[in-house]
């Protein structure tokens, strides 16, 4: 076993030299602003992420978008047709600003803070309101933009005429080779590689970019090693960042000894102070057992997501909240979960209250913290830390699991004092 450790190696992102060590995107608001600013203040590179900042912005900054919103459209409430229900780009816009200009002017350190950016979050109007995310958090002084959730074909040329689109870093998260090629394929034309990849593979937290029954016929060193090759044959030199089960250290030196120019990881970090997530929900993934994990097919964007079983918000039947939020509303104004919703009403004519099994409202739940999304090793959290004596565990400084990421040999995981 090799003797390094993470602080051996250096990510280097044009002339910046970073600790090789990226916190990856939570939505919503689960990689917390505070979350991403431990990670730059530490010398490496965090996340915040776009998804609802509206309703973000109303829960830290006291903003009243939802309540607009919802007002504007409340005629609609009971109508299951949703094509109307529009969001209003300026305060997109305004959402968008307010949570990245905040979190860069709290900025310390010599590390970076990115935001991750989903396609998949079309909110009615796919192109225009992924132009203003991207464009309003490069205003906004970004240091980086994380392209995720979708294969983002068209989204560089959205903010190709923004004067800091050569200054900011720009990164796209693929699963694949094939994904990869087309992506730089089809954004050749800008002119413009991709700072960085993230390649993510099949044991991540979050929506997966593999299908629901071949998702474990996959490994993340197999596809690394593709895109490694295929860099090189090609003479392309763009930075590769391995995601999805890097659960220790030593797991994130032996990508980087084989060409890797950094790591992204989530899952240690959701038991940490700085996570969004409520402590009582921290602890239920401290409490995970292997067999309480599974992927399945609930979210209506269509991709298969990880999250633990007794997650509230799986087999809810909530009406659908499309004028208070409606970030999965596809270019036609519809969403899986509200045919699913319609369907099942229909069915049960009298009933007060539904279930709905094969799909979720998902952005009601995960607003609420109540789809609980997480990468295939939470059922190790439980090593990571300490147990009291009322069975409860502690939870853990960000710092404490960066640091022990960068400095642990020989797989070890250093548990909390
Ligand atoms: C709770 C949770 C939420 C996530 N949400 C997102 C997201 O909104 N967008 C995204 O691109 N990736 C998301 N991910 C994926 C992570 O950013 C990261 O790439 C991956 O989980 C790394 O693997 P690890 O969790 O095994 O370390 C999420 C992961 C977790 C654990």
């Amino acid at each position: 076993m090799t003797t390094k450790c993470v602080d051996d190696f250096r990510l280097k992102l044009g002339d910046m030299e970073l600790v090789p060590i990226m916190i990856g995107g939570m939505g919503v608001d689960i990689s917390t602003a505070e979350l991403a600013l431990e990670a730059a203040r530490l010398g490496g590179v965090g996340h915040i992420s776009d998804a609802m900042l509206p309703t973000v912005a109303d829960r830290r900054y006291d903003t009243k978008f939802v309540k607009e919103k919802l007002k504007q459209y409340k005629y609609n409430v009971a109508n299951t047709d949703k094509s109307e229900v529009k969001f209003n780009l300026g305060q997109i816009e305004e959402a968008t600003r307010l949570h990245v200009s905040r979190t860069m002017e709290a900025k310390r350190g010599e590390g970076m803070v990115f935001i991750n950016c989903m396609e998949k979050l079309t909110m009615n109007a796919p192109k225009e309101t992924l132009k203003v995310r991207l464009n309003a958090a490069l205003d906004a002084g970004i240091d980086g933009i994380t392209l995720a959730a979708g294969l983002h074909l068209g989204s560089l040329a959205l903010i190709e005429e923004h004067r800091r689109f050569r200054d900011a870093k720009i990164g796209i998260i693929v699963s694949s080779l094939r994904a990869l090629q087309l992506f730089l394929r089809k954004n050749s034309r800008t002119g413009r590689l991709p700072d960085y990849v993230v390649v993510e593979g099949p044991l991540a937290g979050g929506h997966l970019g593999f299908g629901l029954d071949d998702w474990m016929k996959y490994d993340l060193a197999s596809i690394v090693t593709e895109i490694l090759a295929w860099l090189k044959a090609e003479q392309i030199d763009i930075p590769i960042i391995p995601a999805g089960g890097i659960f220790t250290g030593s797991d994130a030196v032996n990508f980087l000894e084989r060409g890797a120019a950094a790591v992204q990881v989530a899952t240690r970090f959701t038991i940490s102070n700085e996570c969004g997530l409520p402590d009582e929900t921290k602890q239920e993934y401290i409490k995970a057992d292997e067999k309480d994990i599974e992927v399945n097919a609930i979210s209506p964007t269509g991709y298969p997501m990880r999250m633990l079983i007794n997650s509230p918000g799986i087999g809810s039947g909530i009406r659908p909240n499309c004028e208070a939020y409606g970030y999965i509303l596809d270019s036609n104004g519809k969403c899986a979960y509200i045919e699913a919703y319609n369907r099942e009403v229909a069915a049960h004519p009298d009933a007060k209250k539904i279930k709905v099994w094969d799909k979720t409202c998902l952005c009601t739940h995960f607003r609420n913290f109540d789809i609980w999304t997480c990468g295939h090793y939470t059922y190790r959290l439980k090593d990571t830390t300490r147990q009291a004596e009322d069975g409860s565990y502690h939870l853990l400084s960000a710092e404490h699991v960066f640091k022990d990421y960068q400095f642990s040999k020989e797989g070890k995981i250093l548990l909390p004092e």
